[in-house]
C-alpha cells in the first residue's frame, strides 16, 4: 500500500515529469493530471481564436470561460489522455511550436492562473492522484504527502523534446528547441506569481545521469517504503 494519496511532481521544461508522473499514477492505481496541459490548451484557443497572446485581460477572461475536457484516452496513439476543447481534439495541437513558444506568457497572467489552479486544486484534493506542473507542490497543492522536483540541465532536456518532436515527424532544430527551453524556463521561474521553484519540503532529482526507469524506480521506492 503506498503511504502517500497526494503526490506532486513539478520541474522545468521536459524534465521527465509528465512521463514519470504517468508511470508513477499506472503502479499506484491514481489519478494522473497534467496541469500543463491546461496552460497549453488555453494558449492553443487565445491562438485559435486570433486573440493576441498579449492581451492580459482577453486571455485571462478566456481562461474563465472556457471549459476544457480531459478525457480518457480514445486512440492508442501514444496520448496519456484526450485534451478536447468545444468539440474539438487538440491533444496533440497543444504540443505544436506555437502553442509552446507562446503558453509561457499566457501562464504567467494572475488572472489565468487563478482560474486554472481553483480548478487544479479541486481535483487534487480528491486524493489518490499524482498531480504534475510547476506549482504543484507550492501553491496549487502545498499540504501534498509527497514532493518531488524533477531537474536536469537545460542541454539534456531539449535534447529529450528533440527527439520526441522528431518522432511526431516535426521539422525542428537542436538550437531552436534549446533556446526556447531556455527562454520559457527564464519566464516560468522570474514571474511573480507561482515561480517555477522547488517547495522547501520537496525532494530534488536530477536525472542528467539517470535514466527514465531509475529516476521512476528511486520514486516508486520513495513511496512504497
Ligand atoms: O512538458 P513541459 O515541461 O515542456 O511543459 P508543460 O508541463 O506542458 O507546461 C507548459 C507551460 O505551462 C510551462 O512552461 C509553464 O509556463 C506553464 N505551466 C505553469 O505555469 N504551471 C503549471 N502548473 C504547469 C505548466
Amino acid at each position: 500500500m503506498p503511504k502517500f494519496s497526494i503526490i506532486a511532481i513539478d520541474g522545468p521544461a521536459a524534465s521527465g515529469k509528465s512521463t514519470l508522473a504517468f508511470r508513477l499514477a499506472a503502479a499506484l492505481g491514481f489519478l494522473y493530471f497534467d496541469t500543463g496541459l491546461m496552460y497549453r490548451a488555453i494558449t492553443w484557443v487565445a491562438i485559435n481564436r486570433k486573440l493576441n497572446v498579449l492581451d492580459e485581460i482577453g486571455v485571462s477572461r478566456l481562461a474563465e470561460n472556457v471549459q476544457i475536457e480531459v478525457l480518457p484516452p480514445s486512440l492508442s496513439d501514444g496520448r496519456p489522455c484526450d485534451v478536447v476543447v468545444e468539440g474539438r481534439d487538440i491533444t496533440w495541437e497543444i504540443r505544436n511550436p506555437d502553442v509552446e513558444a507562446n503558453v509561457s506568457i499566457v501562464s504567467a497572467y494572475p488572472g489565468v492562473r487563478r482560474a486554472l489552479t481553483q480548478q487544479q486544486r479541486r481535483i487534487g484534493l480528491h486524493g489518490h492522484v499524482v498531480m504534475v506542473g510547476r506549482d504543484i507542490g507550492t501553491v496549487v497543492l502545498p499540504e501534498a504527502d509527497l514532493k518531488i522536483y524533477l531537474d536536469a540541465s537545460a542541454a539534456v532536456r531539449a535534447q529529450r523534446r528533440f527527439s520526441e518532436l522528431i518522432g511526431r515527424g516535426m521539422k525542428v532544430k537542436y538550437s531552436e528547441v534549446l533556446e526556447k527551453v531556455i527562454e520559457r524556463d527564464r519566464i516560468d521561474t522570474n514571474r511573480d506569481i507561482a515561480p517555477l521553484i522547488p517547495a522547501k519540503d520537496a525532494v530534488i532529482i536530477d536525472s542528467d545521469n539517470l535514466d527514465a526507469d531509475k529516476v521512476f524506480e528511486k520514486i516508486f521506492d520513495l513511496c512504497n517504503d
